[in-house]
């Protein structure tokens, strides 16, 4: 198989790449602007089948100039401007991903692309009006920047699927840890602010939930997806349904790390630090084959990775 993968040097494209090179008959091509990401989340030089290409996937003339002649036969648009203080502080940036998405649809209508990837979020339900969050039934709520493009972006799969035949899947991604996760995200945050016996920094008196999902959860999901045929022109939930409050997160971070660490609390955010979120994951499950990850199991994974990179 020949596939792109954009936003291939972040946290979650770098795990799927670092994956699908292990099979020999794929070739991945890489590509990534390096805003968030970086060259030491690709895969490793020992294997041959994949190439990176430093582009702006929003710059039309950039991405075609550099990938019109190849064949893929799936692309993986993971590609996006995150982070929550990122993308609120810079909305306009924000927005502008529709482009990305728009090149990345343009090219997969006209090369006969088999299957297209796209990574939305949790967050275009908005503020939780049914927990659990329901693919079908779950109403959208989405309003801040990220979440609108991220709304916007699932329409515009569905419209090329209808008016050009062009086949997707959507994964609505919920927060989703690992080893190569930058400090934008909570747990990486906590677990380095833990092992450096700093303070551990919470907005607002930390009694919102969430749920977390292990890379390898996720990778283990997508990539049945795309080996099996499943969920074509349909959109899952990838997260856990393990829920927990941020006050709680904090406190097994410190105890796993065992770690000297006090608890902060800042001032809550303005907005977009939803109450309450959690996945039904009954269509992830369906083609799981293992249990998933507990999140105690996954944070000692991240201390250990972390520990061993000497951060
Ligand atoms: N991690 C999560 O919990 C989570 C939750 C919901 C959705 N998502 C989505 O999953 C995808 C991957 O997120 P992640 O957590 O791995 O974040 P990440 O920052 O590690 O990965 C995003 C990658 O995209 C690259 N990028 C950004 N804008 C680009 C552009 N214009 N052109 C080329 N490359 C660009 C960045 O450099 C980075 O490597 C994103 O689309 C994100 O919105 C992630």
């Amino acid at each position: 198989m020949k596939i792109l993968v954009t936003g291939g040097a972040g946290n979650i494209g770098g795990s799927l790449c670092r994956e699908l090179v292990k099979d020999n008959t794929n070739f991945v091509d890489i590509v990534d602007n390096l805003s968030t990401g970086s060259r030491d989340k690709l895969p490793a030089s020992e294997f041959d089948n994949w190439k990176f290409y430093e582009i702006d996937i929003n710059d039309e003339y950039e991405f075609n100039k550099s990938l019109e002649t190849k064949n893929y036969d799936y692309i993986f648009h993971y590609a996006a401007v995150v982070g929550v203080n990122r993308t609120l502080e810079n909305p306009k940036l924000v927005l502008n991903d529709i482009e990305g998405i728009k090149n990345v649809l343009n090219y997969g209508k006209s090369n006969n692309v088999k299957r297209i990837f796209f990574s939305s979020s949790s967050e275009v339900y908005g503020e939780p009006v049914e927990i659990p969050q329901k693919e079908n039934t779950t109403p959208l709520n989405s309003k801040l920047p990220y979440a609108v493009v991220k709304n916007l972006g699932e329409s515009y799969f569905r419209a090329y699927n209808q008016e050009d035949n062009l086949k997707y899947t959507i994964f609505r991604f919920f927060n989703t840890y690992g080893p190569l996760q930058s400090e934008d995200f909570v747990i990486t945050k906590f677990i380095k602010q833990a092992l450096s016996n700093q303070d551990l920094t919470i907005y607002g008196d930390g009694s919102q939930t969430r749920t977390f999902c292990f890379i390898d959860d996720n990778i283990k999901a997508t990539i049945k997806c795309l080996k099996d045929n499943q969920f074509i022109n349909d959109v899952l939930n990838i997260g856990s349904d393990q829920e927990i409050s941020i006050l709680e997160l904090a406190e097994l971070i410190i105890r796993i790390t065992e770690s000297n660490s006090n608890i902060i609390f800042l001032p809550a955010l303005p907005e977009g630090d939803m109450t309450r979120r959690k996945p039904d994951i009954s269509k992830m499950k369906s083609i799981m084959e293992e249990e998933p990850i507990s999140l105690e199991e996954g944070i000692l994974k991240s201390v250990e990775k972390l520990n061993s990179k000497g951060t």
